[in-house]
Protein backbone atom coordinates (compact mmCIF):
# COMPACT_ATOMS: atom_id res chain seq x y z
CA UNK A 1 0.00 0.00 0.00
CA UNK A 2 1.51 3.58 -0.81
CA UNK A 3 2.40 5.79 2.10
CA UNK A 4 -0.28 8.44 1.43
CA UNK A 5 -2.79 5.68 2.11
CA UNK A 6 -1.07 4.90 5.50
CA UNK A 7 -0.96 8.17 6.53
CA UNK A 8 -5.11 8.41 6.52
CA UNK A 9 -5.66 4.72 7.66
CA UNK A 10 -7.70 4.55 10.84
CA UNK A 11 -6.02 1.44 12.18
CA UNK A 12 -2.51 2.42 14.05
CA UNK A 13 0.61 0.88 12.72
CA UNK A 14 2.75 -1.08 15.05
CA UNK A 15 5.64 2.04 14.14
CA UNK A 16 2.79 4.64 15.73
CA UNK A 17 2.46 2.71 19.05
CA UNK A 18 4.88 4.62 20.93
CA UNK A 19 4.53 7.80 19.36
CA UNK A 20 0.32 7.44 20.16
CA UNK A 21 0.92 6.10 23.74
CA UNK A 22 2.89 9.30 24.57
CA UNK A 23 -0.33 11.51 23.29
CA UNK A 24 -2.57 9.71 25.55
CA UNK A 25 -5.11 12.00 27.41
CA UNK A 26 -5.02 10.02 31.42
CA UNK A 27 -7.83 11.50 32.72
CA UNK A 28 -11.55 11.41 31.53
CA UNK A 29 -11.37 15.29 32.06
CA UNK A 30 -8.72 15.53 29.61
CA UNK A 31 -10.24 13.44 26.67
CA UNK A 32 -11.90 15.97 24.10
CA UNK A 33 -15.31 15.64 22.42
CA UNK A 34 -17.75 12.64 23.21
CA UNK A 35 -19.88 14.33 25.68
CA UNK A 36 -21.91 11.86 25.98
CA UNK A 37 -19.69 9.07 26.74
CA UNK A 38 -17.29 10.95 28.91
CA UNK A 39 -20.34 12.17 31.10
CA UNK A 40 -21.65 8.54 31.12
CA UNK A 41 -18.91 6.89 31.68
CA UNK A 42 -18.11 9.52 34.68
CA UNK A 43 -21.15 8.78 36.46
CA UNK A 44 -20.52 5.14 36.26
CA UNK A 45 -16.98 5.51 37.62
CA UNK A 46 -17.74 7.78 40.34
CA UNK A 47 -20.72 6.20 41.73
CA UNK A 48 -18.56 2.68 41.78
CA UNK A 49 -15.27 4.64 43.60
CA UNK A 50 -18.04 6.11 45.94
CA UNK A 51 -19.60 3.11 47.25
CA UNK A 52 -16.27 1.46 47.00
CA UNK A 53 -17.05 -0.97 44.25
CA UNK A 54 -15.59 -1.91 41.00
CA UNK A 55 -17.28 -0.50 37.93
CA UNK A 56 -20.14 -2.64 36.03
CA UNK A 57 -18.17 -4.11 32.96
CA UNK A 58 -17.56 -1.17 29.92
CA UNK A 59 -18.55 -1.85 26.12
CA UNK A 60 -16.79 0.63 23.71
CA UNK A 61 -18.15 0.86 20.31
CA UNK A 62 -16.89 3.10 17.01
CA UNK A 63 -14.59 3.04 14.22
CA UNK A 64 -10.74 2.82 14.69
CA UNK A 65 -8.96 5.34 16.19
CA UNK A 66 -11.49 7.13 18.38
CA UNK A 67 -10.19 6.86 21.73
CA UNK A 68 -11.71 2.89 22.37
CA UNK A 69 -7.87 2.09 23.81
CA UNK A 70 -7.71 5.39 25.27
CA UNK A 71 -10.63 5.19 27.37
CA UNK A 72 -9.81 1.95 28.58
CA UNK A 73 -6.40 3.30 30.09
CA UNK A 74 -8.61 6.14 31.14
CA UNK A 75 -10.97 4.06 33.24
CA UNK A 76 -7.82 1.86 34.89
CA UNK A 77 -6.42 5.35 35.68
CA UNK A 78 -9.54 7.04 36.98
CA UNK A 79 -10.56 4.19 39.21
CA UNK A 80 -6.71 3.07 40.38
CA UNK A 81 -6.95 -0.35 39.01
CA UNK A 82 -4.04 -1.95 36.87
CA UNK A 83 -4.81 -2.46 33.30
CA UNK A 84 -4.44 -6.04 31.96
CA UNK A 85 -4.50 -6.02 28.26
CA UNK A 86 -5.50 -8.71 25.63
CA UNK A 87 -7.69 -9.08 22.52
CA UNK A 88 -10.57 -11.24 20.98
CA UNK A 89 -7.67 -12.42 18.23
CA UNK A 90 -5.17 -13.57 20.90
CA UNK A 91 -8.23 -15.83 23.08
CA UNK A 92 -8.15 -18.86 20.67
CA UNK A 93 -9.36 -21.17 23.10
CA UNK A 94 -10.77 -21.20 26.65
CA UNK A 95 -7.74 -22.12 28.18
CA UNK A 96 -6.18 -18.56 26.91
CA UNK A 97 -9.43 -16.93 28.92
CA UNK A 98 -9.23 -18.96 31.89
CA UNK A 99 -5.01 -17.99 32.03
CA UNK A 100 -6.02 -14.59 31.72
CA UNK A 101 -8.96 -14.86 34.22
CA UNK A 102 -7.07 -16.86 36.75
CA UNK A 103 -4.19 -14.01 37.14
CA UNK A 104 -6.64 -11.09 38.08
CA UNK A 105 -6.26 -9.36 41.28
CA UNK A 106 -9.21 -7.18 43.07
CA UNK A 107 -9.75 -4.20 40.66
CA UNK A 108 -8.40 -4.99 37.99
CA UNK A 109 -9.52 -3.52 34.72
CA UNK A 110 -9.19 -6.33 32.00
CA UNK A 111 -9.31 -4.80 28.49
CA UNK A 112 -10.67 -6.95 25.43
CA UNK A 113 -9.72 -5.25 22.31
CA UNK A 114 -11.75 -6.56 19.39
CA UNK A 115 -14.09 -8.72 21.40
CA UNK A 116 -16.11 -9.55 18.72
CA UNK A 117 -13.34 -11.42 17.57
CA UNK A 118 -13.29 -14.01 20.89
CA UNK A 119 -14.12 -17.40 20.08
CA UNK A 120 -16.90 -19.11 20.80
CA UNK A 121 -15.97 -21.40 23.19
CA UNK A 122 -14.42 -18.80 25.15
CA UNK A 123 -17.23 -16.58 25.39
CA UNK A 124 -19.25 -18.71 27.43
CA UNK A 125 -16.20 -19.15 30.18
CA UNK A 126 -16.44 -14.82 29.90
CA UNK A 127 -20.08 -15.35 30.78
CA UNK A 128 -19.38 -16.79 33.66
CA UNK A 129 -16.69 -14.59 34.90
CA UNK A 130 -18.72 -11.19 34.14
CA UNK A 131 -21.41 -12.35 35.71
CA UNK A 132 -20.69 -14.62 38.95
CA UNK A 133 -16.56 -13.75 39.25
CA UNK A 134 -16.12 -17.10 38.69
CA UNK A 135 -14.63 -19.63 36.67
CA UNK A 136 -14.79 -23.50 35.77
CA UNK A 137 -11.87 -24.91 35.43
CA UNK A 138 -12.23 -28.53 33.67
CA UNK A 139 -9.89 -31.27 35.46
CA UNK A 140 -9.34 -34.27 33.73
CA UNK A 141 -11.14 -35.77 30.26
CA UNK A 142 -13.77 -37.56 29.11
CA UNK A 143 -16.31 -39.16 31.15
CA UNK A 144 -14.61 -38.66 34.00
CA UNK A 145 -13.78 -34.96 33.16
CA UNK A 146 -15.14 -32.69 36.22
CA UNK A 147 -15.34 -29.07 36.24
CA UNK A 148 -14.13 -27.22 39.47
CA UNK A 149 -15.34 -23.91 40.26
CA UNK A 150 -12.48 -20.93 40.88
CA UNK A 151 -13.76 -17.89 42.53
CA UNK A 152 -12.40 -14.61 41.21
CA UNK A 153 -11.90 -11.45 42.37
CA UNK A 154 -13.86 -8.33 41.33
CA UNK A 155 -12.80 -6.92 38.31
CA UNK A 156 -14.29 -4.79 35.47
CA UNK A 157 -14.12 -6.01 31.67
CA UNK A 158 -13.33 -2.82 29.56
CA UNK A 159 -14.76 -4.25 25.51
CA UNK A 160 -13.95 -2.77 22.44
CA UNK A 161 -15.18 -2.95 19.18
CA UNK A 162 -15.44 -1.71 15.75
CA UNK A 163 -18.61 -4.15 15.23
CA UNK A 164 -20.82 -3.90 17.83
CA UNK A 165 -23.16 -5.81 15.88
CA UNK A 166 -21.12 -8.45 15.65
CA UNK A 167 -21.20 -9.13 19.38
CA UNK A 168 -23.74 -11.88 20.18
CA UNK A 169 -26.54 -10.34 22.46
CA UNK A 170 -25.76 -12.37 25.73
CA UNK A 171 -22.62 -11.19 25.73
CA UNK A 172 -23.57 -7.55 24.93
CA UNK A 173 -26.39 -7.83 27.61
CA UNK A 174 -23.67 -8.76 30.37
CA UNK A 175 -21.83 -4.84 29.59
CA UNK A 176 -23.81 -2.41 32.21
CA UNK A 177 -22.87 0.05 30.32
CA UNK A 178 -22.16 0.47 26.32
CA UNK A 179 -20.49 3.85 24.97
CA UNK A 180 -21.22 4.39 21.17
CA UNK A 181 -18.05 6.84 20.32
CA UNK A 182 -18.92 9.12 17.44
CA UNK A 183 -16.46 10.79 14.50
CA UNK A 184 -15.30 13.74 15.93
CA UNK A 185 -16.13 17.45 14.66
CA UNK A 186 -13.46 19.85 13.21
CA UNK A 187 -13.00 21.62 16.39
CA UNK A 188 -12.89 19.19 18.32
CA UNK A 189 -9.87 17.61 16.33
CA UNK A 190 -8.36 21.40 16.10
CA UNK A 191 -8.42 21.24 20.46
CA UNK A 192 -6.71 17.67 20.29
CA UNK A 193 -4.08 18.48 17.67
CA UNK A 194 -2.98 21.84 20.02
CA UNK A 195 -2.92 20.08 22.94
CA UNK A 196 -0.80 17.61 21.43
CA UNK A 197 1.54 20.28 19.24
CA UNK A 198 2.53 21.67 23.41
CA UNK A 199 3.25 17.98 24.40
CA UNK A 200 5.45 17.21 21.22
CA UNK A 201 6.91 20.86 21.77
CA UNK A 202 5.83 22.27 18.69
CA UNK A 203 5.02 26.09 17.88
CA UNK A 204 1.59 25.24 15.68
CA UNK A 205 -0.48 28.26 15.19
CA UNK A 206 -4.50 27.45 15.17
CA UNK A 207 -5.36 28.24 12.03
CA UNK A 208 -2.81 25.43 10.73
CA UNK A 209 -4.14 23.30 13.89
CA UNK A 210 -7.46 24.31 11.56
CA UNK A 211 -6.53 22.98 8.86
CA UNK A 212 -4.91 19.46 10.20
CA UNK A 213 -8.56 19.06 11.71
CA UNK A 214 -10.45 19.75 8.15
CA UNK A 215 -8.20 17.02 6.93
CA UNK A 216 -8.26 14.42 9.52
CA UNK A 217 -11.88 12.46 8.69
CA UNK A 218 -13.23 13.22 12.00
CA UNK A 219 -10.34 10.53 13.79
CA UNK A 220 -8.21 11.57 16.47
CA UNK A 221 -5.50 8.99 15.33
CA UNK A 222 -5.00 10.54 11.95
CA UNK A 223 -4.91 14.23 13.24
CA UNK A 224 -2.27 13.33 15.59
CA UNK A 225 -0.58 11.42 12.56
CA UNK A 226 -0.78 14.30 9.88
CA UNK A 227 0.21 16.54 12.95
CA UNK A 228 3.67 14.95 12.93
CA UNK A 229 3.97 15.22 9.62
CA UNK A 230 3.85 18.77 9.50
CA UNK A 231 6.06 18.83 12.29
CA UNK A 232 8.33 17.17 9.81
CA UNK A 233 8.01 19.18 7.29
CA UNK A 234 8.22 22.10 9.60
CA UNK A 235 11.78 20.99 10.94
CA UNK A 236 13.29 20.18 7.60
CA UNK A 237 11.75 22.51 4.89
CA UNK A 238 10.38 25.21 6.96
CA UNK A 239 11.56 27.83 9.91
CA UNK A 240 10.22 25.34 12.64
CA UNK A 241 7.01 26.94 13.21
CA UNK A 242 3.63 25.04 11.82
CA UNK A 243 2.01 27.68 10.49
CA UNK A 244 -0.85 27.29 8.08
CA UNK A 245 1.20 27.44 5.15
CA UNK A 246 3.38 25.17 6.54
CA UNK A 247 0.37 22.95 7.10
CA UNK A 248 -0.77 23.37 3.49
CA UNK A 249 2.87 22.49 1.81
CA UNK A 250 3.66 19.21 4.42
CA UNK A 251 -0.28 17.97 3.81
CA UNK A 252 0.06 18.48 -0.28
CA UNK A 253 3.56 16.66 0.28
CA UNK A 254 1.69 13.67 1.86
CA UNK A 255 -1.29 13.91 -0.80
CA UNK A 256 -3.67 14.58 1.96
CA UNK A 257 -6.57 17.01 -0.10
CA UNK A 258 -8.45 19.39 1.54
CA UNK A 259 -11.24 16.79 2.35
CA UNK A 260 -8.58 14.08 4.15
CA UNK A 261 -8.83 12.31 0.55
CA UNK A 262 -5.45 10.35 -0.07
CA UNK A 263 -4.49 9.38 -3.25
CA UNK A 264 -5.72 5.83 -3.36
CA UNK A 265 -8.79 8.09 -2.53
CA UNK A 266 -8.53 10.10 -5.50
CA UNK A 267 -7.14 7.47 -7.73
CA UNK A 268 -10.80 5.54 -6.91
CA UNK A 269 -12.92 8.42 -7.28
CA UNK A 270 -11.06 9.44 -10.68
CA UNK A 271 -11.24 5.97 -11.97
CA UNK A 272 -14.87 5.56 -11.20
CA UNK A 273 -15.78 8.84 -12.94
CA UNK A 274 -13.04 9.02 -16.06
CA UNK A 275 -13.13 5.17 -17.00
CA UNK A 276 -16.59 4.23 -15.84
CA UNK A 277 -18.34 7.72 -17.13
CA UNK A 278 -19.16 7.66 -13.05
CA UNK A 279 -20.42 4.13 -12.76
CA UNK A 280 -21.90 1.56 -11.62
CA UNK A 281 -18.82 -0.16 -11.64
CA UNK A 282 -17.71 -3.55 -9.97
CA UNK A 283 -15.24 -3.41 -7.00
CA UNK A 284 -13.09 -5.76 -8.39
CA UNK A 285 -13.19 -4.17 -11.62
CA UNK A 286 -12.34 -1.10 -9.82
CA UNK A 287 -9.74 -1.96 -7.78
CA UNK A 288 -7.86 -3.88 -10.72
CA UNK A 289 -8.08 -0.15 -12.70
CA UNK A 290 -6.49 1.46 -9.53
CA UNK A 291 -3.70 -1.06 -9.56
CA UNK A 292 -5.05 -2.33 -5.54
CA UNK A 293 -6.81 -5.45 -4.27
CA UNK A 294 -10.20 -5.23 -3.87
CA UNK A 295 -9.81 -5.66 -0.35
CA UNK A 296 -7.82 -2.63 -0.28
CA UNK A 297 -10.28 -0.47 -1.72
CA UNK A 298 -13.32 -1.80 0.19
CA UNK A 299 -11.90 -1.52 3.63
CA UNK A 300 -9.53 1.22 3.22
CA UNK A 301 -11.04 3.44 0.72
CA UNK A 302 -14.20 3.05 0.25
CA UNK A 303 -15.94 3.89 3.75
CA UNK A 304 -15.40 7.20 4.29
CA UNK A 305 -15.54 8.02 0.52
CA UNK A 306 -19.48 6.86 1.49
CA UNK A 307 -19.20 8.45 4.53
CA UNK A 308 -18.60 11.29 3.11
CA UNK A 309 -21.29 10.90 -0.14
CA UNK A 310 -18.30 10.91 -2.92
CA UNK A 311 -19.56 7.21 -3.55
CA UNK A 312 -22.42 4.99 -3.63
CA UNK A 313 -22.90 1.26 -3.35
CA UNK A 314 -25.57 0.05 -5.46
CA UNK A 315 -26.49 -3.35 -6.50
CA UNK A 316 -24.44 -3.17 -9.63
CA UNK A 317 -21.39 -1.73 -8.21
CA UNK A 318 -19.75 1.75 -7.12
CA UNK A 319 -21.28 5.11 -8.73
CA UNK A 320 -20.19 8.84 -8.60
CA UNK A 321 -22.38 11.32 -6.88
CA UNK A 322 -22.32 15.33 -7.96
CA UNK A 323 -20.18 16.17 -4.96
CA UNK A 324 -17.62 13.39 -6.55
CA UNK A 325 -17.43 15.32 -10.03
CA UNK A 326 -17.54 18.80 -7.89
CA UNK A 327 -14.47 17.54 -6.53
CA UNK A 328 -13.01 16.55 -9.23
CA UNK A 329 -13.56 19.49 -10.39
CA UNK A 330 -14.90 17.27 -13.56
CA UNK A 331 -18.48 18.35 -15.15
CA UNK A 332 -20.79 14.68 -15.03
CA UNK A 333 -21.55 13.29 -18.19
CA UNK A 334 -25.67 13.91 -19.48
CA UNK A 335 -26.95 10.44 -18.50
CA UNK A 336 -25.22 10.60 -15.09
CA UNK A 337 -27.22 13.45 -13.92
CA UNK A 338 -30.24 11.17 -14.60
CA UNK A 339 -29.49 7.90 -12.95
CA UNK A 340 -30.16 8.26 -9.45
CA UNK A 341 -33.18 10.71 -10.36
N1 LIG B 1 -10.93 12.21 22.77
C1 LIG B 1 -9.61 12.22 22.56
N2 LIG B 1 -8.85 13.22 23.02
C2 LIG B 1 -7.53 13.24 22.77
N3 LIG B 1 -6.86 12.30 22.08
C3 LIG B 1 -7.57 11.26 21.60
C4 LIG B 1 -8.96 11.17 21.82
N4 LIG B 1 -9.41 10.04 21.23
C5 LIG B 1 -8.34 9.46 20.68
N5 LIG B 1 -7.22 10.18 20.89
C6 LIG B 1 -5.88 9.86 20.40
O1 LIG B 1 -5.98 9.18 19.16
C7 LIG B 1 -5.12 8.05 19.13
C8 LIG B 1 -5.93 6.81 18.86
O2 LIG B 1 -6.78 6.53 19.95
P1 LIG B 1 -7.10 5.04 20.42
O3 LIG B 1 -7.65 5.10 21.80
O4 LIG B 1 -5.90 4.17 20.24
O5 LIG B 1 -8.25 4.62 19.39
P2 LIG B 1 -9.01 3.23 19.20
O6 LIG B 1 -8.59 2.33 20.31
O7 LIG B 1 -10.46 3.58 19.25
O8 LIG B 1 -8.60 2.74 17.85
C9 LIG B 1 -4.38 8.03 20.45
O9 LIG B 1 -3.09 8.58 20.29
C10 LIG B 1 -5.21 8.90 21.35
O10 LIG B 1 -4.41 9.59 22.25
MG1 LIG C 1 -7.51 0.54 20.07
Amino acid sequence: MSESSDLVMPDAADSERAAEAALRPRHLEDFVGQPVVREQLSLVLEAAISRGNVPDHVLLSGPPGLGKTTLSMIIANEVGGSLRLTSGPAIQKPGDLAAVLSSLQEGDILFIDEIHRLARTAEEMLYLAMEDFRVDVMVGKGPGATSIPLPLPPFTVVGATTRAGLLPAPLRDRFGFTGHLEYYDDDELATIVVRNAVKLGADLTQDAANEIASRSRGTPRIANRLLRRVQDWAQVKGNGKLDLSAARAALDVFEVDQRGLDRLDRAVLEAVCVRFGGGPVGLTTLAVSVGEEPETVESVAEPYLVREGFLVRTPRGRAATALTWQHLGMAPPEQSDTLFT
